[in-house]
């Protein structure tokens, strides 16, 4: 569904991301874990089209998308969720859900799916987005990528700065939407918590893919256990 080959980005001389291969079938959940300043948010950030500085190719269902301005790519069916949430704070939940249509792609079913993954958002459909808390935020911000029914949802480090009983609630969600078969590259810190969800893991270093494998191969790794799962 998503194919990544050779992809390299920068800021002017600095190379963040080298030469990254990477594929997410249809229906799979697909991790990128590192430490911070790995590369993983100009990599999702390259993927999805925010980040222009770039060679390489990504191919989203078969079709060249690295050229293709970001409104474009959200069309094709290329959502991101981007490190921080970045919701609209001054809008109610509601409100920053219905930004969506201006994608193209938003349905009025689809935010009974939103609801009905995240009922918290339900009950807080008229509170402003800025009010709310991180967790919340959180939510709302897949909600939002939600509403553009993508092809493939792009998740940056949706753990981050959440209490663990916020994160069981993100995970959850994020466990159902691959129940239900929707493709997903997740990139995380947290890699006890990716690697319980994921099909198949890229552990990120210095911009390069350092290793790749099963869940179950990375989480045996030296190099992970000492560094990720302490
Ligand atoms: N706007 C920028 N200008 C220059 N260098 C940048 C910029 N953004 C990131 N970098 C550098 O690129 C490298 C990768 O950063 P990136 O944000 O992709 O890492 P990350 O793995 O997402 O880290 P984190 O876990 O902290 O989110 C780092 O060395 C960082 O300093
Ligand atoms: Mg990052």
């Amino acid at each position: 569904m998503l194919q990544v080959s050779e992809l390299s980005a920068s800021y002017g001389a600095i190379r963040a991301v080298r030469n990254i291969s990477l594929h997410v079938p249809e229906g799979s959940l697909v991790a990128v874990l590192g430490a911070n300043g790995a590369g993983k948010s100009t990599l999702v950030q390259s993927i999805a089209g925010v980040h222009r500085e770039k060679t390489g190719s990504v191919r989203l269902g078969g079709r060249a998308i690295q050229k293709l301005p970001l409104h474009r790519i959200t069309r094709m069916g290329l959502a991101l969720v981007p490190e921080g949430r970045h919701v609209v704070t001054s809008l109610t939940v509601a409100e920053n859900l219905g930004l969506s249509a201006f994608s193209g792609r938003s349905r009025p079913d689809l935010l009974d799916r939103v609801y009905s993954l995240f009922p918290r958002l339900a009950e807080r459909r008229a509170q402003e987005a800025g009010l709310m808390s991180g967790g919340e935020q959180q939510m709302l911000a897949m909600g939002r990528a939600l509403m553009t029914d993508p092809k493939v949802l792009l998740l940056d480090e949706p753990s981050m700065g959440l209490a663990p009983s916020i994160i069981d609630i993100i995970y959850t969600a994020i466990a159902a939407l691959h129940q239900e078969g929707q493709s997903i590259l997740l990139i995380e810190q947290d890699a006890t918590r990716a690697l319980q969800v994921a099909d198949h893991a890229h552990l990120l270093q210095r911009g390069e893919v350092h290793m790749s494998g099963s869940p179950a191969e990375l989480a045996n790794s030296e190099d992970i256990r000492k560094a990720y799962l302490g």
